[in-house]
Order: structure tokens, then sequence, then C-alpha cells
């Protein structure tokens, strides 16, 4: 790609910019901030790091728009983060002011761009994003399933003691407390995980796997994680700048599929050079169902409490 954005120069979105220029995904990535000196000093940080570790993406902060015209791609981390205690809804309101200018800025500049949104609450983030730029949802999709299943994985590898890479898993539905790990889709190298652990032991791991993001939370007590969403949004956004096809668990606005429609929820999607290219439809047991129908609630409700003014179209 010749330009891709990342908005918000904080923990994710710097480490993202960093892994983007590191795999040269684009020409130029643009690091953007509000915070005057902040995305200037990371980028050139970075630039100055390209000379060892030898790429030619080249890395500019700014804290306007203005370079970030005809971006193809644009990754959304602007907001506030978790703090002990705060749940993701808790960033709802303060995040929704910021997503909505953002998005306004993107559209202005950037309206052919792909949005890999990222602020929580995300799957909220996503559809408001949506909505406001009135992009098809082939471009806006929203990075958390990625980001579940590795911490699911890294988890399971280390009960197993085997390597992460033989971990195949899907953990579906919103990030956030609801989140719908499939044990029945986990297989280790092809081998359900049924066989391999018991179930009581599956189902603590599941809930390691909800509480993931609340557990880095206690130990840096300042912040919310940063290398593996960052890691997470990296991969996506590769899939789609080397139109790979990947199929990744991303959040993405359901039209019919499993029975919802209108929100944005973590489901298998395939992605490549045009941003969302499927939304593929697994089967459920009636458990896991109703724990997906749970969490689309929960994404309808953190919806809800934003007002209908949030969602006009940008420039309407
Ligand atoms: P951070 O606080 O380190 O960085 C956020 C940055 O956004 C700050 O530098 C801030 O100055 C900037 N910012 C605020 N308003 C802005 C605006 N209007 N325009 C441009 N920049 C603006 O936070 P961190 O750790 O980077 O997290 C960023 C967001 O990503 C948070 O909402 C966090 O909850 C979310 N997140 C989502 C994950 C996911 O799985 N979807 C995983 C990790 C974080
Ligand atoms: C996480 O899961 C805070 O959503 C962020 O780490």
């Amino acid at each position: 790609m010749e330009k891709i954005t990342v908005v918000g120069a904080g923990h994710v979105g710097a480490t993202c910019a960093q892994l983007l220029g590191l795999k040269e995904l684009a020409r130029e990535i643009v690091l953007v901030d509000i915070v005057e000196g902040i995305p200037q000093g990371k980028a050139l940080d970075q630039w100055e790091s390209a000379p060892i570790e030898g790429f030619d993406s080249r890395v500019i902060g700014a804290n306007d728009y203005g370079s970030t015209d005809g971006s193809e791609l644009v990754v959304v981390t602007a907001g506030v983060a978790r703090k002990p205690g705060m749940s993701r809804d808790d960033l709802l309101l303060t995040n929704a002011n910021i997503v909505r200018g953002v998005t306004e800025e993107i559209v202005g500049r950037s309206p052919d761009a792909i949005i890999v949104m990222v602020t929580n609450p995300l799957d909220a983030m996503a559809y408001l994003a949506m909505k406001v730029s009135g992009f098809p949802r082939e471009r806006v999709i929203g990075m958390a399933g990625v980001l579940d299943t590795a911490r699911y994985r890294s988890f399971i590898a280390m009960e197993l003691d085997v390597s992460v890479e033989d971990l195949q898993a899907l953990v579906l539905g919103g990030h956030g407390d609801t989140m719908v790990p499939l044990v029945s889709y986990t297989t280790v190298s092809g081998i359900p995980l049924t066989q391999l652990l018991n179930r009581k032991r599956i189902d603590e791991l599941v809930q390691r796997t909800r509480d993931g993001g609340a557990e880095i939370v206690r130990y840096l007590k300042t912040g919310s994680a940063y290398y593996a969403p960052a890691a997470a949004v990296v991969q996506m956004v590769e899939s789609i700048v080397r139109d790979k096809k990947r199929i990744l668990p991303c959040s993405a606005c359901l039209q019919g599929e499993y029975g919802l429609d209108g929100i944005f929820l973590g489901v298998p999607c395939k992605l490549g050079a045009s941003g969302l290219l499927e939304i593929l439809e697994v089967e459920l047991t009636a458990e896991e169902r109703a724990a997906l129908e749970k969490s689309a609630q929960a994404v309808r409700d953190s919806v809800a409490v934003l007002g209908a003014e949030t969602f006009a179209r940008a420039g309407a």
C-alpha cells in the first residue's frame, strides 16, 4: 500500500505503527495524535530504527490530518484506555465523541479507506464509524477476535506445553465479558481440545480468556494491553494489504448472518484487498448460540446508550 494512517499515538497506536513499518506494509505510515510532539517524536524515533531494522516504510507523525490525505487504510486507536476497575463500557461516551471526530476527518480526506477500528468499546465504536462514515460494511472492520483468540490459544498452549502454532481456535461475539470462545472449534493440530483437557479446566481457561484484558490492566495499573492488541491489528492489516484472504475472527456488521442484523459482532471473516470479503457462518451448539445472542444484546445495549445524533452521517 502507499499510505496507512494510525490515529492515536498511544500504546496501541505507536506499537501498531512500529509493526507496520517492520513488515513494510505501506510506503508511508502516518501517526496522528492530538498531543503535541508525541506523534512526531514517536514517528521520528521509529524512522531512526529503520536503518538498523532495514525497512523503508517512512513513518511520519502529525497533530493534524493534512498528511493523511488519500490513506488506503486507517487504524483507529484514538481514545481513552481502561484503568483498573473500569469496564469497556465506561469508556463509551468519551470514546464515542473522539471516534466520531476522527471518522469525520477520515471521510473527508480518505473517502476510499478501509477503517480498522480498535478503540473500545470495540463493537459499538465500529458501528459508530460505519454510520458516521457511510462506508459499506466491507470497509469498516473491528479488531477484537484475533486478540481474544490469541489469548485463548496462548493459555491453552501453556497448559498443554505445546507450540502456540498448533492451536486452532475461534473466539466470537462482542469484545467484552460476554465474548464466546468456541470450544467445539478448538483443536490442537486437528485433535479436539476436549480429548486433551477435562471440561472443568477448559472452562477455567475460557474464563481466563474472558478476563484477559482485565488481567493485564491489573498488572499495568495505568493502562491496558498493547503488544498483543497491536500484533492482532497488524495481522488483519497484513491480510488486507497482501490480499491473503485469511479467515480471522473480526467484528463485522452482520446483515442477517447468525440470525442477527445491523450490529457489529465478532464472527469469522475473510479479509483481502477490498477489506471484508466474506462472513463465514459456522454451526454453533445451542449453548454457543445462546452465548452469542447474549453477547449481541450486550452490544445493542451499549449502542443504545448513545443518542441518535451521535450516529448522524458526517456532513449530513
Ligand atoms: P493510550 O491512552 O495509550 O492511547 C490513546 C491515544 O489516543 C492517546 O495518545 C491520546 O492522546 C489519543 N487521542 C485521544 N483523543 C484523540 C483524538 N481526538 N485524535 C487523535 N488522538 C487522540 O491508549 P491505548 O492503550 O493505545 O488504547 C487505545 C484504545 O484502544 C482504547 O480505547 C483501548 O481501550 C482500545 N483497545 C482495544 C483493544 C481491542 O481489542 N479492540 C485492545 C487494546 C486497546
Ligand atoms: C483488551 O482486551 C483493553 O480491550 C482491551 O486488552
